[in-house]
């Protein structure tokens, strides 16, 4: 190619990447495959390096990382960059919203508010001069900070020349860096098979990776940048509301949050901050407040600062997830595959809006790990939904007296011994049914709502009926008489009736619920319907070999294995024999057809609040009829159904075109299919 070429060549290829990194780092709305992208990329790499003359600073092959430097350079914040002032509860927000309304004199005004979720991570200033990115630097002090130009740089949500037009001369634009949960999760996955250190939390996750004086490092990281506001603005002018501004940011082509919201009044910002508290778990990120700013400019203007906070916004921060309390024993739980987990018994500690007495230490590796012994002063960490768990020890303050952890080497259960398989961090017992809690955790998961959904079999009776020797094995459920469950201490004739109706409503079932039901390991909710999908039947399922199984959805060698062993142990298809034969019965799916099911190829998206049904059920629905349901809406999204309090899917949809339906809409679309609720 002649220069000539390569030049024009070089031009449209980094315009074609910044696009298509825009959609999928910023928009979250990738439009072609990533291999497509790699092309792309390389022929780019290889044109700059047969011209270097043609390298752009500001070309996508830049963003691998520069030489290390020997330190951070500081930097001066002309603008400085403030903190908040925080809010714990209803009371401390009225009190803000009466400061605002004396201050401005306005006493009766509603004030319009911009909500958006206090990302936990690490606050950045990015300056652009004539839309280039020229400087990237860390809060600081808030007057001096330090110079990571060349980190944020790898960063691919953090435009390296802005687009559009319209911009100020000079734009210092502030934000947040984190690290999604799933990128966090990943990286600490593969820093525990490399026997490294796994970092705490997102947040040390995203500030370990940012301050790397090899920025090499930090571009292997999954960093993220979301802004929320502006410094230095020089040359041109920006909006008058800050909603606004950042909507500017957005066309520019930074990353802002898909939560933000404007609200009118301080009611209104309560009713966004419980409306996002209940999502938080489910939010790809971590948040610890909600940040509430006064929206008009000029009204800011009035307020003004104290110290080194604006009075014109607030943090309401959500209880702490972190907390410390005492580790006051340990004890090791039999789950349902034999697995021995250890649980720490804590000094209960308020963490994350509950007090918590328990805590998994997932396994002996972990506790090795973690360095933690009986006595010790430990952080614990519950996040959302997620099963607490003890995150690191204060050594600084191990007493005296603290004793050393010790790993059972026979099941506390039932006495067998315990194993581990190499290359597997778990111990196991290797009862199998011998082993009463074993087989309690198996007759829990057997009996759990999204398995055969026993209703009213609780984790409490299951001990019980295991306990007094009344359920040995599965089928021995469908056994039960009246006569024995009403014997039992706490069991009244009406719910031991109930009981006995629900064993046999359960025994009408799916072949996916079935298989997810048996508790084979590693067998999900998933993988057991793409099983299902693919056989058909019990018996197909049964006479596929090992690459019969591979050759399904999700299902790798490790998943394969368990299947096949499974089958192999004559006692597991002896116990399915005796649960046919109680009755357990579902419909064979007509494999042939399955592409004809009538939402096959279909992608949908279930948000809001349902009444008829659950999310999960209408979930299951679409799915039975084909329907691939995902969690976030793109422009692939064939249908989003939208029940009251839906938020940013929603918003995305109608951005994206994409079809949107209400709850009644559903429900005759799937009557439409045969589906009645
Ligand atoms: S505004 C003058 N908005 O919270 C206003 N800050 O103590 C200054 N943060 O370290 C900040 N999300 O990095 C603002 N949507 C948001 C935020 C946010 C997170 C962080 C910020 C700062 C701390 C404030």
């Amino acid at each position: 190619m002649e220069q000539r070429e390569a030049a024009e060549r070089a031009g449209h290829l980094r315009q074609q990447l910044d696009q298509w990194n825009y959609q999928y780092y910023v928009l979250d709305d990738p439009t072609v495959p990533d291999a497509e992208y790699d092309r792309g990329l390389q022929e780019l790499q290889a044109i700059e390096a047969q011209y270097p003359e043609l390298i752009d600073p500001q070309s996508p092959t830049q963003r691998v990382g520069a030489a290390p430097l020997a330190q951070f350079q500081q930097v001066t914040h002309q603008v400085p960059m403030l903190s908040l002032d925080n809010a714990f509860d209803a009371r401390d927000m009225q009190a803000f919203n009466r400061r605002l309304l004396e201050r401005l004199s306005l006493p009766d005004a509603q004030l319009e508010f911009a909500c958006e979720p206090k990302l936990d991570g690490i606050a950045v200033s990015l300056l652009y001069r004539h839309g280039v990115l020229e400087r990237g630097a860390t809060r600081g002090d808030g007057t001096t900070g330090e110079d990571i130009t060349q980190n944020v740089r790898t960063i691919r949500s953090i435009p390296l020349r802005l687009r559009g037009s319209g911009f100020p001369d000079v734009l210092e634009v502030r934000g947040e860096i984190y690290m999604p949960r799933d990128g966090f999760e990943r990286m600490n996955r593969q820093a525990r098979e490399r026997g490294e250190k796994p970092f705490v939390n997102p947040r040390n996750a995203a500030a370990g990776s940012l301050r790397q004086l090899d920025a090499r490092i930090t571009a292997t990281r999954p960093l993220q940048m979301c802004s929320y506001s502006v410094g230095l603005v020089e040359g041109g002018r920006l909006p008058d509301r800050h909603s606004e501004i950042l909507r500017c940011l957005a066309q520019w082509g930074l990353r802002i949050n898909a939560e933000s919201a404007v609200v009118t009044g301080i009611d209104a910002c309560d009713a966004y901050y419980q409306s996002l508290a209940a999502r938080r778990a489910g939010l790809p990120y971590d948040i610890d407040g909600i940040v509430f700013k006064v929206n008009a400019l000029d009204l800011q203007q009035r307020l003004g600062f104290v110290s080194r906070a604006p009075r014109w916004a607030i943090a309401r921060k959500f209880p702490a997830q972190e907390e410390v309390t005492r580790l006051l024993d340990v004890e090791f739980q039999v789950g349902r595959t034999g697995a021995i987990t250890p649980v720490a018994r804590l000094e209960p500690v308020f963490v994350g809006g509950v007090t918590v007495s328990n805590a998994t230490l997932h396994n002996a590796d972990e506790i090795a790990r973690l360095g933690v012994q009986i006595g010790d002063t430990v952080v614990v960490r519950r996040a959302g939904d997620v099963i607490p768990q003890v995150v690191s020890v204060l050594v600084e303050r191990r007493p005296a007296g603290a004793t050393a952890i010790v790993f059972p080497t026979r099941c506390p259960d039932c006495g067998s011994p315990v194993e581990r398989e190499e290359g597997e961090a778990v111990w196991r017992c290797v009862g199998g049914l011998v082993c009463s809690a074993q087989r309690k955790a198996a007759i829990k998961h057997y009996a759990s709502r999204r398995a055969m959904d026993v209703e009213g079999l609780g984790d409490k009776l299951v001990d019980q009926l295991v306990d007094e020797g009344l359920v040995t094995r599965l089928s021995g459920l469908y056994d039960l008489t009246l006569t024995q469950l009403v014997a039992l201490e706490r069991m009244g004739e009406k719910s031991a009736l109930n009981l006995i109706d629900a064993l046999e409503r359960s025994k009408t079932t799916t072949l996916a619920r079935f298989i997810f039901a048996l508790g084979i390991r590693e067998v999900g909710e998933t993988t057991a319907r793409n099983l299902a999908q693919a056989f058909g039947s019990w018996e197909a399922l049964l006479a596929a070999s090992e690459s019969d199984y591979l050759a399904v959805q999700d299902v790798g060698p490790v998943v394969a294995d368990h299947l096949v062993q499974f089958f192999d142990a004559p006692g597991n298809l002896e116990e399915v024999a005796a649960l046919r034969r109680a009755g357990v019965t579902w419909p064979d799916i007509d494999t042939a057809n399955a592409n004809a099911l009538p939402l096959a190829g279909q992608t949908w998206v279930v948000t809001g609040k349902l009444e008829a049904l659950s999310r999960d059920e209408a979930k299951a629905l679409l799915q039975g009829l084909g329907a691939k349901v995902a969690g976030s809406v793109s422009a692939k999204t064939d249908c989003l159904v939208a029940g009251p309090g839906a938020g940013s899917k929603l918003v995305r949809a109608r951005a994206l075109d994409v079809t949107v339906i209400d709850e009644s809409a559903l429900l005759e679309a799937l009557a439409q299919h045969g589906v009645t609720v």
